[in-house]
């Protein structure tokens, strides 16, 4: 199959999606960080009838579109889980097209991205990536490095149990150096050792496809994000259905294990007593 270049289409918004963007922005908060597992490329192309690949490529305007959707409602960080630790076991002839296809989109998207006022970042083994890829990244990480409206962060060769791994290697070094005393290793520390130091948790998760399930994406932050899964194959997730995401999420009653603020406040002891005896 050929892969000619992705042509950066028009940026333009159109006047319906600008009203539903401020219906979005009116009905509630706007996650400060959303994160997503965009699945289902390779079904997506086979119940065409074509090659997985395709679906990958599909996949990209997908990536687009969210990502500005995400920049223009006020989404402060987006991380996109493009390729897990794991996907290293698929066969090599996907692989490569995966990675070619990844050079050819940040060429092809650097100006766009640029002109979005977004930030590109990764988190992952990107070391693991051809040396084309890792080249292609970094020249979009530089060229981006001082962009403000939002932070577009790619996991490459991402895991989160290899995030975790790292982060206790590098804090039992600094308690073998005596920096750091076991006792002060608390949730913070923790965090700051992480690849997403710099991120906060990320308040919303997505996940395309239909399947249930996490996927060694971010274990650790993740402990009390949103879900919300849709069927939806990830080239067809575009802004609309992101819209659905975002109201869902403002309808939740986030709790961190907590009760409702003054719920059970004046329960007194006999009450205790009557219901536990
Ligand atoms: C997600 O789509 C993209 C990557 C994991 C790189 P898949 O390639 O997993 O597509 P399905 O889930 O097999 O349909
Ligand atoms: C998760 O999708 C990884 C990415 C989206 C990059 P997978 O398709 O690899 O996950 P499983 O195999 O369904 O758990
Ligand atoms: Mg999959």
């Amino acid at each position: 199959m050929s892969l000619k270049p992705l042509s950066i289409t028009d940026n333009s918004q159109t006047e319906e999606d600008k009203k539903l963007q401020e219906r979005v922005k009116a009905s509630g908060a706007i996650p400060e960080h959303i994160a997503i597992i965009m699945d289902g490329n390779g079904r997506w192309a086979q119940k065409k009838g074509n090659i997985r690949l395709f679906g990958h490529k599909a996949g990209v305007e997908s990536v687009r579109d969210i990502t500005e959707s995400c920049a223009q409602l006020g989404v402060g960080y987006l991380t996109l889980y493009a390729f897990s630790t794991e996907n290293w076991s698929r066969p090599s002839s996907e692989i490569n097209g995966l990675m070619k296809l990844l050079v050819q989109t940040l060429r092809n998207e650097a100006e766009r991205l640029n002109r979005n006022d977004i930030k590109l970042v990764t988190i992952g083994q990107t070391n693991r990536l051809p040396g084309k890829c890792q080249e292609q990244l970094q020249e979009v990480i530089d060229l981006t490095k001082d962009n403000q409206r939002m932070q577009l962060c790619l996991a490459l060769s991402y895991s989160g149990r290899w995030d975790i791994k790292e982060a206790v290697k590098s804090i039992a070094r600094e308690v073998q150096n005596g920096n750091i005393q076991p006792d002060e290793i608390d949730d913070e520390r923790i965090s700051s050792f992480l690849s997403t130091a710099r991120i906060p948790d990320p308040d919303l998760i997505i996940r395309t496809s239909g399947e249930y399930r996490i996927s060694n994406f971010l274990l650790w932050q993740l402990a009390y994000s949103e879900l919300y899964i849709t069927e939806t194959y990830w080239p067809d997730f575009r802004r609309d259905e992101l819209y659905q995401a975002i109201f869902s999420f403002q309808k939740r009653d986030r709790r961190y294990g907590k009760v409702k603020n003054g719920y059970n406040k004046s329960l007194s002891t006999s009450v205790i007593n009557q219901i536990t005896s």
